[in-house]
């Protein structure tokens, strides 16, 4: 059995093999996507290729612009040809939790932007169907965060504000995270639009429908595309 760090890794070499010259690509955020940040920044310095990114987060763009990996800005991208990112939880149905580093946000506008879907993850974190208890975070805006929180616990679910050390997480775009465990989910899609539509939420850890290959860095060694 190989360590996870290594799933993770496997899975971001055969994502590269997705990767071609001149495409524009979305680039994620977190332990699993940054296997493939070092590993196209390998390829670029060996190959000359040339492809541009756009980051999902500031802390990946601060690690693509150490490596050497050219970036644009969201909006001066005409198209986005390939997104890779990593995931905290995906289902066969191709639902995704994610939100663990707190970038929900961009990570999900960069996808929804994409031609391509490509998402890593290591074999623990699929699961035939997301049903609870899972964990969603959910961005939410500062003013009147603890109202928001209320009407998010009535909705099923035990709500914690995400900390940064002694201090709130605050999110590249300025907000709070909580990090809200259901229980019981039946309807995750339905749980998503219940959620988007409360006051003050910006947005979900929720992906409805936005992966197109589930790459799976196995146990044993191997690599799994779904
Ligand atoms: C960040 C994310 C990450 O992709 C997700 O948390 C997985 O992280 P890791 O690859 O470190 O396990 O959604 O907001």
């Amino acid at each position: 059995m190989i360590e996870q760090d290594q799933q993770k890794a496997n899975a971001a070499r055969e994502a590269l093999t997705h990767v071609r010259s001149g495409m524009v690509l979305g680039l994620g955020t977190g332990s699993t996507f940054n296997h493939f940040l070092t590993l196209l920044a390998e390829r670029i310095k060996a190959e000359g290729l040339n492809v541009k990114g756009v980051p999902t987060s500031l802390k990946t763009a601060r690690l693509a612009r150490e490596a050497g990996i050219p970036l644009i800005e969201l909006d001066e991208a005409s198209t986005i040809d390939l997104a890779v990112d990593g995931t905290d939880v995906a289902d066969e149905q191709f639902h995704l939790i994610k939100g663990g580093g707190g970038s929900l946000y961009r990570e999900k506008k960069v996808l929804q932007e994409a031609g391509q879907r490509v998402i890593l993850l290591e074999e623990d974190k699929f699961t035939t169907t997301i049903s609870g208890p899972a964990t969603v975070p959910v961005e939410v805006v500062p003013f009147g965060s603890t109202k928001t929180r209320r009407e998010l616990t009535a909705s099923g679910a035990d709500c914690k504000y995400r900390l940064d050390g002694e201090v709130q997480f605050v999110t590249d775009n300025g907000n709070y995270i909580f990090d809200c465990t259901y229980h019981d989910i039946t309807d995750i899609e339905a749980l998503h639009q219940k959620v988007k539509l409360m006051h003050g939420v910006v947005e979900t850890g929720i992906f409805v429908d936005m992966a197109d290959a589930l790459i799976i860095g196995k146990k044993d060694g191997s690599v799994e595309t779904h």
